[in-house]
Protein backbone atom coordinates (compact mmCIF):
# COMPACT_ATOMS: atom_id res chain seq x y z
CA UNK A 1 0.00 0.00 0.00
CA UNK A 2 0.94 3.37 -0.76
CA UNK A 3 1.85 5.94 1.77
CA UNK A 4 -0.61 8.67 1.93
CA UNK A 5 0.66 12.36 1.30
CA UNK A 6 -0.32 14.71 4.06
CA UNK A 7 -2.17 16.93 0.99
CA UNK A 8 -4.34 13.74 0.52
CA UNK A 9 -5.67 13.55 4.45
CA UNK A 10 -8.94 15.71 4.60
CA UNK A 11 -10.01 16.15 8.20
CA UNK A 12 -12.86 15.37 9.90
CA UNK A 13 -14.41 18.82 9.52
CA UNK A 14 -13.86 18.92 5.97
CA UNK A 15 -15.24 15.47 4.97
CA UNK A 16 -18.24 16.84 7.32
CA UNK A 17 -18.36 20.13 5.32
CA UNK A 18 -18.29 18.39 1.87
CA UNK A 19 -20.77 16.27 2.68
CA UNK A 20 -23.35 18.89 4.10
CA UNK A 21 -22.61 20.93 1.02
CA UNK A 22 -22.65 18.06 -1.52
CA UNK A 23 -26.40 18.06 -2.81
CA UNK A 24 -26.29 22.29 -2.31
CA UNK A 25 -25.74 24.73 -5.93
CA UNK A 26 -22.62 26.28 -6.36
CA UNK A 27 -21.22 23.39 -4.00
CA UNK A 28 -17.86 23.29 -5.95
CA UNK A 29 -16.44 26.62 -5.40
CA UNK A 30 -17.43 26.31 -1.68
CA UNK A 31 -15.49 23.45 -1.24
CA UNK A 32 -12.78 24.46 -2.73
CA UNK A 33 -12.17 27.32 -0.50
CA UNK A 34 -12.53 25.34 2.18
CA UNK A 35 -9.45 22.84 1.27
CA UNK A 36 -7.61 25.66 0.13
CA UNK A 37 -8.35 26.94 3.57
CA UNK A 38 -6.68 23.61 5.05
CA UNK A 39 -3.98 22.92 2.78
CA UNK A 40 -2.90 26.63 1.84
CA UNK A 41 -3.50 25.11 -1.91
CA UNK A 42 -5.00 22.21 -3.71
CA UNK A 43 -2.88 19.86 -4.54
CA UNK A 44 -3.61 17.05 -7.65
CA UNK A 45 -4.70 14.19 -4.83
CA UNK A 46 -6.94 16.67 -3.25
CA UNK A 47 -8.55 18.19 -6.41
CA UNK A 48 -9.19 13.98 -7.58
CA UNK A 49 -10.45 13.52 -3.78
CA UNK A 50 -13.31 16.56 -4.52
CA UNK A 51 -13.85 14.82 -7.75
CA UNK A 52 -14.95 12.25 -6.19
CA UNK A 53 -16.85 13.27 -3.01
CA UNK A 54 -18.91 15.38 -5.63
CA UNK A 55 -19.22 12.65 -8.26
CA UNK A 56 -17.86 15.78 -10.65
CA UNK A 57 -15.21 15.09 -13.60
CA UNK A 58 -11.76 16.53 -12.53
CA UNK A 59 -11.93 18.26 -15.79
CA UNK A 60 -14.96 20.38 -13.92
CA UNK A 61 -12.92 20.74 -11.17
CA UNK A 62 -9.68 22.34 -13.06
CA UNK A 63 -11.90 24.48 -14.76
CA UNK A 64 -12.79 26.22 -11.95
CA UNK A 65 -9.51 25.98 -10.50
CA UNK A 66 -8.13 28.09 -13.46
CA UNK A 67 -10.82 30.33 -13.94
CA UNK A 68 -10.12 31.83 -10.10
CA UNK A 69 -6.96 32.80 -9.70
CA UNK A 70 -7.92 32.77 -5.89
CA UNK A 71 -7.46 29.13 -6.04
CA UNK A 72 -3.66 28.06 -5.56
CA UNK A 73 -2.38 24.47 -7.52
CA UNK A 74 1.38 24.72 -5.95
CA UNK A 75 2.23 24.70 -2.74
CA UNK A 76 2.72 28.06 -0.96
CA UNK A 77 6.35 28.24 0.53
CA UNK A 78 7.02 28.00 4.27
CA UNK A 79 6.46 32.08 4.05
CA UNK A 80 4.37 33.27 1.53
CA UNK A 81 5.06 36.81 -0.15
CA UNK A 82 1.94 38.79 -1.19
CA UNK A 83 2.25 42.03 -3.28
CA UNK A 84 -0.12 44.50 -3.50
CA UNK A 85 -0.86 45.21 -7.25
CA UNK A 86 -3.63 47.76 -6.15
CA UNK A 87 -3.57 50.65 -7.83
CA UNK A 88 -2.68 52.75 -5.00
CA UNK A 89 0.50 50.64 -4.12
CA UNK A 90 1.33 50.54 -7.65
CA UNK A 91 0.98 54.48 -8.01
CA UNK A 92 3.71 54.23 -5.08
CA UNK A 93 5.92 52.05 -6.81
CA UNK A 94 4.62 48.45 -6.62
CA UNK A 95 6.41 47.62 -9.56
CA UNK A 96 9.56 48.12 -8.43
CA UNK A 97 8.96 46.11 -5.33
CA UNK A 98 7.89 43.11 -7.62
CA UNK A 99 11.57 43.71 -9.68
CA UNK A 100 13.77 43.91 -6.43
CA UNK A 101 11.65 40.56 -5.10
CA UNK A 102 11.53 38.40 -8.00
CA UNK A 103 15.48 39.39 -8.43
CA UNK A 104 16.24 38.96 -5.08
CA UNK A 105 14.57 35.14 -4.63
CA UNK A 106 15.20 34.00 -8.19
CA UNK A 107 11.95 33.34 -8.50
CA UNK A 108 8.64 34.84 -10.36
CA UNK A 109 5.12 35.85 -9.10
CA UNK A 110 3.46 32.91 -8.38
CA UNK A 111 6.66 31.21 -8.23
CA UNK A 112 8.13 28.75 -4.91
CA UNK A 113 11.48 29.13 -4.09
CA UNK A 114 13.92 25.71 -4.66
CA UNK A 115 14.00 25.29 -0.87
CA UNK A 116 9.84 25.82 -0.16
CA UNK A 117 11.00 28.54 1.66
CA UNK A 118 9.44 31.32 0.16
CA UNK A 119 6.70 32.06 -2.37
CA UNK A 120 5.73 35.06 -4.73
CA UNK A 121 2.22 36.11 -4.60
CA UNK A 122 0.37 39.22 -6.47
CA UNK A 123 -2.57 40.06 -4.63
CA UNK A 124 -5.31 43.08 -4.98
CA UNK A 125 -5.67 45.97 -3.10
CA UNK A 126 -5.36 44.54 0.76
CA UNK A 127 -7.77 47.84 1.84
CA UNK A 128 -5.04 49.79 3.32
CA UNK A 129 -3.65 51.92 0.36
CA UNK A 130 -2.36 54.69 2.79
CA UNK A 131 0.38 52.74 3.48
CA UNK A 132 1.36 52.02 -0.48
CA UNK A 133 3.47 50.46 -1.15
CA UNK A 134 2.17 47.13 0.75
CA UNK A 135 4.28 43.99 1.16
CA UNK A 136 2.68 40.88 3.77
CA UNK A 137 4.65 38.09 4.96
CA UNK A 138 2.58 35.14 7.03
CA UNK A 139 -0.13 37.71 8.01
CA UNK A 140 2.73 40.49 9.15
CA UNK A 141 2.01 43.78 6.76
CA UNK A 142 5.15 45.93 6.20
CA UNK A 143 3.94 49.24 4.77
CA UNK A 144 5.70 52.59 2.79
CA UNK A 145 8.25 49.76 1.60
CA UNK A 146 11.20 50.93 -0.60
CA UNK A 147 12.93 48.16 -2.91
CA UNK A 148 16.08 49.02 -0.65
CA UNK A 149 14.35 47.65 2.92
CA UNK A 150 13.44 44.23 0.89
CA UNK A 151 16.86 42.34 1.78
CA UNK A 152 16.19 43.20 5.46
CA UNK A 153 12.39 41.91 5.62
CA UNK A 154 13.41 38.69 3.91
CA UNK A 155 16.62 38.12 6.15
CA UNK A 156 14.02 38.04 8.99
CA UNK A 157 12.69 35.02 7.77
CA UNK A 158 15.70 32.92 6.51
S1 LIG B 1 -3.74 49.28 -3.45
FE1 LIG B 1 -2.36 48.32 -2.15
S2 LIG B 1 -3.32 48.38 -0.27
FE2 LIG B 1 -4.77 49.24 -1.57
Amino acid sequence: MSIMKEENIFSKELIAFIEEWKEKPGNLIMVLHRVQEEFGFISRESADKVALMLDMPLATIYGVLSFYHFFKMVKPGEHNIQICLGTACYLKGGDALVDELTNLLGIELGGVTEDGKFSLEGVRCVGCCGLAPVISIGGEVFGKVTKDQLPGIISKYN
